[in-house]
Parts: structure tokens; C-alpha cells; sequence
């Protein structure tokens, strides 16, 4: 059972000890060490919960508690290495237990040396083999477009080890691939996988050049080393098609496109061959205007991730789960941040080691105001238990291997310190209703912040010991429609009344996230945001209407 309505709960709970909420871990590294030996617990909010209680165990041992916190997340450091712990999570409201979650387990490890680095403060690539091999020839076709934009041609490349490519070779050309679209078109979102058969299969969003109004796919497919057929664009179905994804699950494979101008989801299921739509299984994401549809497959259950519609500015990711690609899909459930970590739902990869990271689009080039290159961020996704929940969450670093399959050990984060700042009493001078908002460990949740009472103000965390602070990352209320930017700094004290720059972000430009790097090495008891100015990312226009602090994170020991 993934999920299930808060009045199911209670009539469940008449009858059962606990209702098992969905929580996930993942594990990480701290920064200067080895070791990937701390772990990020996150669970699905229980309704009426003021408290949560994290519980740890160590194999058969007794579980004891490693935590208290009134948001949904929870880090554990300097767990013993090599052997298998289990969390548990305990919503109370008072002393009264309302729910526990089930169990989630992983093993602390020390990592060999094959990890690449991706870097999530600047543009970065993910090197990750192609699934398109055969006789030990990796494959690849690059997407190339004319000054004005117009599909001209697919390129073949090989490689001998799956990471360096070559080759010049045209396999398709706008002549084929355009001629229904007056011989001007483009793909988006194209995809290739490798059918059980050994051929290629592509899918892609097809649009005339100029415009988005055809709504169409376009499908191609290709004998290893052979030409790249194209098999015809078209309407699935006479559904309007636009940002899609195709999936495939052993011999099975599915298209996801948003349809109804963007409205609404579809899911179809392929025929045999994977080129050919076969039915409509099922429409989801109803009236909630999904865009960027990816799919995984773990632990049985499948789950689809999507960003909302929202141009090219970051916007609230969600998924949905189910054991079936029929469904029945649960409802949505909101992950990650806000706003993407500033950027939007992106595409899934998947490692041996039977984990995934998202890879989510920064359109930063195309915001209004602009904010530098388009880039992506790779956000390791956590493992859940048997509930078909997912968590995802920003480091500055990430590393990753699809050489590595041990359980587990395939992606983590690398974070700058330790979390300083959840729980911890806060001030402003704009007022302190629900300000325990800001600082509560919860940054997914919208409608979930504090409000200071005017524009300009301060907002304050005290540590309560000198710290050294590594990095300070502040989430912001998501309006949807007319979204904002902060201009602000970070400051620090160790007395409460001297206080010294950790960051200036006056010129900053991105919406809904910022991760501040400290440029200071004092020792701050005391961590202040200076908040100068919020604006529409549209106009520039100032937007106090919309201010709201969702999470300030202080990093640090
Ligand atoms: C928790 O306890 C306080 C004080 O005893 C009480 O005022 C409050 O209503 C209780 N909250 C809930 C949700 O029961
Ligand atoms: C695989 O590649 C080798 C070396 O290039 C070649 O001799 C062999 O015929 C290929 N096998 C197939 C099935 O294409
Ligand atoms: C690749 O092929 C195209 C089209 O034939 C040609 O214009 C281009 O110069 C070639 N590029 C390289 C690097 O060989
Ligand atoms: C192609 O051009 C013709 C003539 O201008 C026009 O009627 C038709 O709508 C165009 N088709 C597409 C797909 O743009
Ligand atoms: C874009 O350029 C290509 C190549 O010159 C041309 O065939 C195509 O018609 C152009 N498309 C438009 C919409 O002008
Ligand atoms: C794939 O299967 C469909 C339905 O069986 C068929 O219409 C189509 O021609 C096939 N495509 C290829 C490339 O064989
Ligand atoms: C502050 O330091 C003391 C002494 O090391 C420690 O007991 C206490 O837990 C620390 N407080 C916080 C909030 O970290
Ligand atoms: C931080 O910003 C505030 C508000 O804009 C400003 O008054 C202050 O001088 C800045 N502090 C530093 C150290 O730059």
C-alpha cells in the first residue's frame, strides 16, 4: 500500500499498532572525509504530527533514538562502517503516538577510487555509458539543428569504451524526418533505448521549427551501424502530444507525454516492437499542468517524476508511484525543494548499484532575467522501503559511478559540514509568527513558511555554540506564476551584535534556491540573513507581496 488518505489512516490505525508512513535514506559524505558514513532520513509528513522521533539500530540490536525534529528530514552522522542500520521514524503530536514509519536500512561503506565528481555549483557533465551497445561497440546519435533552429541531421557515434565517442556518420536527415512538417522541424526530449531485439528504438517530442503546434511524436528506430529509420510522426492515438518520456521495463515499454495543451498526462503502452503506440492505459496527473515526465523502476515500484508548467523558471517537482504502469498511481506527492533546487524536474539515470540521481534543467539562460548558462544539477535520489516513496535532495558536490554495483554505494552527496541550524531558535525584525518555519528541516512543502512582516529584514538562527559555517542555503515561498528572487547577504556573529559578512548575494538572480558559500573562516555563533529587496523574475519589479522564507540551512562545524 503506498498511499493512503488521512481518513484511511485512521480507520487503519483503529485496527493496527502503526500505519507504516513512507520515509528514505540516503547516505552521504561529509566533506574532507573518506567515509560515506552519515545518512539523510526523509518522510512523508504525518497529518497532526508535532514531533518525529528518529530511531536507529544496528543489526539485531535495540533501536535507539538519534533525533527529534518537527520537519521532515533528519541527518545522522559518524555511523559505524560496514554494517547494515535501520531507522525508524515515530510521529507523535504531544506525547501521544500517532504513526510510525516503516523500516529503512543501509550500510555505512568506504568508497573505492572509480567515482566521478559532478560538480552541482557550475556547469557539469555526467559521463555515464550508453545503453545503446552491441558487440562492444557503443552507440550514440547526436541531434544537430541549422543557425535557425531546424533539425538537420542525426549523427552516429562510437565508442569502444562507452565514454568517448567518434564518428561523423548521417544517419537521418531533415529531408526524411521533417518532410510533414513542411521540411523545417525540431525534436525535443528524444530518447533512445535498446529494444530485447538489439535494435534502437527513438521517441521524441516533433514540432514544426517555428512554432509548438503540431503536438506530435516522432519515432525512429535503427540496426546497430545501420541507418536510423524513421517509423513516422503522428498524434498517439489523436491525443496532442508534447514534453514526454519513453520507458522500458524488460520486454515492455511506454510513452508519458503531457497532452490537453499540458493539462493532463497520458501513459500508452507500446506495441512489441516499441514503435508503434498500442493503447491509452491511463491518464494521470489530472488539471495539474505536469510537464518533463521521467520514469524509474526500483524495488517493484515505478515512479514518475515531473515538473510543473512554468516556462523556463524553476517550479515545484513532484512524483506519483505505482506498481504498475497501469496504475493504479498514487496521488502527488511533492519532493526535493520548493523550486528544484532552482531549477526544474529533469530526466532520471539509473546506476548499477540500483540507485538514481535526477538530473534536473537549470534554464538559466532562458529566465527572464537571465542567471548564466543552462546547466543541470545531479540530485541523488533516496532509497525507500517498500511504500513507493521518494526524496531527493542538493549537494555541492555528487559523486557517482556506473562501474560500482554494491548496494548502495553507486551515487552519494558530498556536504560541507554538519546542519547547524534545524530546530534552533530564530528571530526577526518582521515579526515571529510561525517563524519556526524557516528552520524546521522542511523545504518541500509550499505553504509551509514564514512571512516576515516587511521588506526589508533581517532573520536570525542562533547555533548555539561558535560554529565555523561552510555554506548557508536559503529556500523561498514559490507564488507559481509570478515568481521571485531575493537580493540579500549572509552575515555572521559570535556576540549577537558585531556582525561580518559570510556571503553577499546582492546580484543574485535565482529564484525559489540559492546556496551561499561561506567567504569566511571566523567563528559565528549567530547566522543572519539581510534580506534587501525581492523581485519578480518576469520584470524585475519589486514583489514584497510574495515574500516568505521556506528554509534557511546552515552548514558548518
Ligand atoms: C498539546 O499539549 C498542549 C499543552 O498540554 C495543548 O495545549 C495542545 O492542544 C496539545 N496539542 C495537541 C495537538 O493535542
Ligand atoms: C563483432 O566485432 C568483431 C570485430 O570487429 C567482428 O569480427 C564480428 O563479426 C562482430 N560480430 C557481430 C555479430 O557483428
Ligand atoms: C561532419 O559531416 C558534415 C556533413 O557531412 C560536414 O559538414 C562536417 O564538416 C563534418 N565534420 C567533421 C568534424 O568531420
Ligand atoms: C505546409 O505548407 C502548406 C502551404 O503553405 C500549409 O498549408 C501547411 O499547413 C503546412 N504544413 C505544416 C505542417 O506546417
Ligand atoms: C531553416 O533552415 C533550413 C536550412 O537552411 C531550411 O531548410 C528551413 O526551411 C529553415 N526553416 C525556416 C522555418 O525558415
Ligand atoms: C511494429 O509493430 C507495429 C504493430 O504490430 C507494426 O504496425 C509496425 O510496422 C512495426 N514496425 C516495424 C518497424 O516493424
Ligand atoms: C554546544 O557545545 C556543547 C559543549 O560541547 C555541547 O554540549 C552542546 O550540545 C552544543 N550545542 C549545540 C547546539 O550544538
Ligand atoms: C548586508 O546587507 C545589509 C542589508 O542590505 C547591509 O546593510 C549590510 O551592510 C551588509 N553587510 C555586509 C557585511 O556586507
Amino acid at each position: 500500500m503506498g498511499f493512503i488518505s488521512s481518513s484511511t489512516i485512521l480507520l487503519l490505525y483503529a485496527h493496527l499498532a502503526t500505519a507504516d508512513f513512507p520515509s528514505a535514506a540516503q547516505l552521504f559524505q561529509l566533506s574532507g572525509q573518506d567515509t560515506v558514513n552519515n545518512a539523510k532520513l526523509s518522510w512523508q509528513a504525518v497529518a497532526g504530527a508535532s514531533i518525529y522521533e528518529v530511531e536507529q539500530r544496528s543489526g539485531d540490536g535495540d533501536f535507539s533514538t538519534v533525533g527529534t525534529t518537527a520537519g521532515n528530514t533528519h541527518d545522522v552522522y559518524d555511523l559505524p562502517l560496514n554494517q547494515p542500520l535501520d531507522w525508524r521514524i515515530t510521529a507523535r503530536s504531544n506525547q501521544t503516538t500517532i504513526d510510525q514509519s516503516a523500516l529503512v536500512s543501509l550500510t555505512p561503506f568506504t568508497p573505492s577510487a572509480d567515482y566521478n565528481t559532478y560538480d552541482n555549483t557550475v556547469a557539469s557533465d555526467a559521463l555515464l555509458k550508453s545503453e545503446l551497445v552491441f558487440n562492444k561497440t557503443y552507440y550514440r546519435y547526436d541531434y544537430e539543428a541549422y543557425s535557425n533552429g531546424s533539425f538537420s541531421r542525426f549523427v552516429e557515434k562510437t565508442s569502444s569504451d562507452g565514454y568517448t565517442y567518434t564518428g561523423n556518420r548521417t544517419v537521418l536527415t531533415s529531408t526524411t524526418l521533417c518532410a510533414s512538417a513542411n521540411y523545417s522541424c525540431k525534436l525535443e526530449r528524444q530518447q533512445f533505448l535498446k529494444h530485447p531485439d538489439g535494435h534502437f528504438i527513438m521517441w521524441a517530442h516533433f514540432e514544426r521549427s517555428q512554432d509548438y503546434a503540431l503536438g506530435q511524436v516522432a519515432v525512429a528506430h535503427a540496426s546497430p551501424g545501420g541507418e536510423l529509420i524513421f517509423d513516422g510522426a503522428f498524434q498517439p492515438l489523436g491525443h496532442d502530444s508534447r514534453d514526454m518520456t519513453f520507458f522500458a521495463d524488460g520486454e515492455d515499454a511506454w510513452l508519458i507525454s503531457s497532452t490537453n495543451t499540458n493539462t493532463d498526462m497520458n501513459i500508452y503502452s507500446l506495441t512489441k516492437n516499441w514503435t508503434a503506440v498500442d493503447e491509452l492505459l491511463v491518464q494521470v496527473n489530472k488539471a495539474a499542468y505536469r510537464e518533463a515526465p521521467a520514469v524509474v523502476k526500483q524495488n517493484g515500484w515505478f515512479y514518475l517524476f515531473t515538473s510543473r508548467a512554468a516556462g523556463w523558471l524553476p517550479s515545484q517537482p513532484q512524483f506519483i508511484a505505482a506498481r504498475s504502469m497501469a496504475g493504479p498511481w498514487s496521488a502527488a506527492v511533492d519532493i526535493g525543494n520548493t523550486a528544484t533546487f532552482a531549477s526544474q524536474s529533469g530526466v532520471v539515470e539509473s546506476l548499477p548499484s540500483v540507485q538514481s540521481f535526477m538530473l534536473a534543467d537549470r534554464w538559466s539562460a532562458n529566465w527572464p532575467i537571465a542567471g548564466g548558462p543552462n546547466r543541470q544539477l545531479a540530485l541523488p535520489i533516496s532509497s525507500s522501503g517498500a511504500e513507493g516513496f521518494a526524496a531527493y535532495h542538493f549537494y555541492p558536490t555528487v559523486k557517482y559511478s556506473d562501474q560500482v554495483s554494491g548496494a548502495g554505494q553507486g551515487v552519494f552527496g558530498v556536504q560541507e559540514g554538519r546542519i547547524l541550524s534545524v530546530g534552533r531558535p530564530s528571530s526577526s525584525n518582521a515579526g515571529s509568527s510561525d517563524i519556526s518555519l524557516a528552520n524546521d528541516g522542511t523545504q518541500d512543502t509550499p505553504n509551509a513558511f514564514f512571512t516576515p512582516s516587511q521588506v526589508p529584514f533581517w532573520y536570525q538562527i542562533d547555533l548555539g555554540n561558535a560554529s565555523t559555517v561552510s555554506r548557508v542555503e536559503l529556500s523561498t515561498n514559490m507564488v507559481q506564476g509570478s515568481e521571485t528572487y531575493y537580493d540579500f547577504n549572509v552575515t555572521g556573529s559570535a556576540d549577537g551584535s558585531s556582525f561580518s559578512l559570510i556571503g553577499s548575494k546582492h546580484d543574485n538572480v535565482d529564484v525559489g534556491f540559492v546556496s551561499v558559500a561561506s567567504q569566511s573562516q571566523e567563528k559565528f555563533r549567530y547566522v543572519r540573513l539581510n534580506v534587501n529587496s525581492i523581485e519578480n523574475a518576469h520584470n524585475g519589479n519589486e514583489a514584497d507581496w510574495a515574500r516568505g522564507i521556506s528554509e534557511v540551512t546552515v552548514y558548518g562545524q
